[in-house]
């Protein structure tokens, strides 16, 4: 299942899946773009009936959550405490943080529990606390540190009724999209990701990320994010 599946990691992420032949079916999901199911985020009912179609299909084995905001239409990365404002933040937090909540708490129910299962959002590196050096940006980073929270905690209580499904936060690192499309002066050589090429790399970490990394953010590399 990938939720975000019009956005350029999202449809990247199912086209990579789609190759993998040996995985069942994958399923699509976007707010209006062409894939298998539509949905709006931001209406629960939407939400429900979504996972309910995909989980009368049989047990799901894997989500990824590839939504999130950065700039769009009066959104823009805030530069300076000066630029902060409510509803702007307000949105960013309802897109970033509270949508992929939503998507998993309806969901997570439908994870397999015979075998390993595992749902994913992405999350960025900017999200860290201990590694924010830079400052700015302040709703999309403060977004996913809230989104890297919600993650932690639904781990835990994952853990109690489904132990063998894990639930991640993903750093795709720079990937060639819109999202990051005004932003990559400074990127080094090598390091902007072509999005089939970044959803291949995040493939492979979910592949590997060990049982314990539950409730953890990991890089298109494997590494931890430290929170
Ligand atoms: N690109 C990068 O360099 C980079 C770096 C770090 C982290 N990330 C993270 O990776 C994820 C995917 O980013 P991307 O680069 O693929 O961006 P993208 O091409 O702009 O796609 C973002 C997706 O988010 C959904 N979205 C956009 N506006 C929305 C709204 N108002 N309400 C609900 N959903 C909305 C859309 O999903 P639908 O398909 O359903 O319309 C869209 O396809 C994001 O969480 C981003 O923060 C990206």
């Amino acid at each position: 299942m990938v939720f975000g599946a019009s956005g350029g990691i999202g449809a990247a992420l199912a086209v990579a899946l789609r190759e993998q032949s040996n995985l069942g079916q994958v399923e699509t999901v976007s707010r209006g773009g062409d894939t298998d199911h539509h949905c709006d985020y931001h209406n629960e009912a939407d939400l429900k009936a979504t996972a309910a179609a995909i989980g009368a299909r049989g047990p799901v084995h894997l989500v990824i959550v590839a939504t999130g905001i950065l700039h769009g239409e009066g959104i823009a990365p805030e530069k300076t405490w000066k630029a902060i404002d409510a509803d702007v933040m307000a949105e960013v937090f309802a897109i970033n943080t509270i949508v992929p909540t939503m998507i998993a708490k309806h969901m997570l129910p439908v994870l397999a529990k015979d075998r390993r299962a595992v749902f994913a959002a992405l999350s960025a590196r900017v999200g860290s606390i201990s590694d924010n050096r830079l400052g700015g940006w302040l709703s999309y980073r403060s977004s996913k540190a809230a989104l890297n929270m919600a993650l932690k905690t639904l781990s835990i209580e994952l853990a109690r009724v489904n132990k063998n499904a894990m639930i991640l936060g993903l750093h795709p690192g720079t990937v060639e999209t819109g999202l990051s499309q005004p932003f990559r002066g400074n990127v080094p050589d090598g390091k902007l990701f072509a999005p089939i090429h970044a959803a291949q790399q995040l493939l492979g970490t979910i592949d590997q990320a060990p049982p314990d990394s539950s409730g953890t953010v990991l890089a298109y590399d494997g590494t931890r994010i430290l929170p």
